[in-house]
């Protein structure tokens, strides 16, 4: 066997393409706004660093009408709603999820939806630190 020279690594890429690199997802939890607090707890008890809050109008399926007045026809309105936005490292999306779905869950309709992206990039303004490490 031929003895081949060991060659220099080159430089390690940096961002979060790097190969190795744990990727950074966003969910976003779209629930009832008397959910809320339970939902932020539930989330603070698995260990998430940060919530975004922002209260929003929606509707589902029903078309906001069927959570007020059941079997009668209206047109489409919206419903008030809360939208809860953390970003973490893709190792936490499962139990994030389980925690919202545990805490936002009524089992009557208009319960909900969540979201799950990925994140190209994060960075932390004070320091400057980007990726897992900003999160
Ligand atoms: N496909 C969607 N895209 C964007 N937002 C959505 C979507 N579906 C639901 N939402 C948001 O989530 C809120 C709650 O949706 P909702 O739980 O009523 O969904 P659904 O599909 O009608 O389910 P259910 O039958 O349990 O009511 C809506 O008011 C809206 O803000
Ligand atoms: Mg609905």
């Amino acid at each position: 066997m031929r003895k081949r020279k060991q060659q220099e690594l080159p430089a390690r890429p940096v961002g979060l393409a790097a190969p190795g690199r744990r990727s950074v997802k966003k969910i976003e939890a779209i629930i009832k706004p008397f959910k809320l607090d339970e939902v932020k707890e539930a989330l603070q008890e698995i260990g998430i660093q940060g919530i975004t809050v922002t209260e929003a109008k929606g509707f589902g399926r029903q078309k906001g009408h069927a959570e007020l007045y059941r079997g009668a026809e209206y047109i489409v309105d919206f419903l008030p709603k809360v939208k809860v936005e953390i970003v973490i490292g893709d190792d936490l999306v499962e139990k994030a999820i389980d925690a919202i779905r545990r805490a936002a869950q009524t089992g009557r309709i208009g319960d909900g939806k969540i979201f799950v992206s990925n994140i190209e990039e994060a960075i932390r303004i004070r320091t400057g630190e980007s990726g897992l490490d900003a999160i």
